[in-house]
């Protein structure tokens, strides 16, 4: 278990099932570099360990993931040349994500923002509550999609709805999610953990090197790493951007931005 000031990430094991619990939901799980970072770790040790057969992510309380921590996207942008961008914990963490071998499930409830919906489209298996809601609004923001999502979402659900996704922010509630391929199932949100975990120790009892060579079959990590490296340099040069500085900015003063001089 490791914890931080602001939030941690709440690391369990049951059999052969890891489970990492975003556990900050004063800000709605957001995350943090710091957080990013024990996410990693977390990943980092259930990859090695030969114990753990498949690793579930879950948010407490009432949202999933809002995404990452808008004040630390502003510290972002004042960070010196691209030394620093290189260093952060979230590019760790989104090249574990799209390495990872072992099945990665997700339950997902309430908001799944930026990065709390992409993250998804490198789960196995994902199981959403009813009041789930997946949005990436990263054109708003002044950025560009991440985590390869630019590749797998259009590719999931057709270029016409990523791109409401992607470029307009469209909010997507968990029926159309599941009806679209994004999700195994819809439960209601008493019964998500249960559901979650089920499948998880259904699939740790399967034979572990056939259900690794199953996932590495279906994922193309070689095209996964080479769309995710064209997003980051993109996204870490629009993370200095003007019109990210003024959406960061309008978000912490709690206002609506203004783009209307760029
Ligand atoms: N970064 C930093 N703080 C965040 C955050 C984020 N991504 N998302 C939420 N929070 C904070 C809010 O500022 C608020 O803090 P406060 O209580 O100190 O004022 C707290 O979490 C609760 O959020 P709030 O906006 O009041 O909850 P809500 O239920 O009305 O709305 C969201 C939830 C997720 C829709 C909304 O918080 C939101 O849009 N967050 C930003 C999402 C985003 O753009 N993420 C980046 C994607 S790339």
């Amino acid at each position: 278990m490791q914890a931080s000031e602001d939030g941690r990430i709440a690391v369990s094991q049951t059999g052969g099932v890891m489970t990492l619990q975003i556990d900050r939901p004063d800000k709605k799980n957001a995350l943090t570099d710091a957080l990013y970072g024990a996410l990693s770790d977390a990943l980092d040790n259930a990859g090695q360990d030969p114990a753990i057969r498949a690793v579930v992510m879950l948010g407490a309380g009432d949202a999933f993931c809002a995404g990452n921590d808008i004040s630390d996207f502003l510290t972002m942008t004042s960070r010196q040349g691209s030394e620093g961008q290189a260093e952060a914990q979230v590019f760790r963490f989104l090249r574990l994500l799209g390495s990872f071998s072992k099945p990665l499930l997700a339950g997902v409830q309430g908001r799944a923002v930026g990065i709390g919906t992409t993250m998804l489209l490198h789960c196995d298996h994902v199981v959403l509550a009813e009041d789930a809601q997946l949005s990436t609004p990263f054109v708003s923001l002044g950025l560009v999609p991440e985590a390869a999502s630019s590749l797998l979402l259009p590719r999931l659900v057709g270029h016409a709805r990523a791109f409401a996704m992607l470029a307009m922010g469209a909010v997507m509630g968990a029926q159309e999610a599941h009806e679209a391929g994004l999700a195994n199932a819809v439960v209601p949100r008493a019964e998500l953990d249960d559901a979650v975990m089920q499948t998880a120790q259904h699939i740790a009892a399967l034979p572990p090197g056939a259900v690794q060579q199953t996932k590495a079959l279906m994922r193309n990590r070689e095209e996964i790493a080479r769309v995710m490296d064209a997003e980051i340099e993109i996204f870490a040069a629009r993370l200095k951007s003007a019109e990210a500085r003024e959406a960061f900015t309008a978000f912490l003063e709690k206002r609506a931005p203004d783009f209307s001089s760029f």
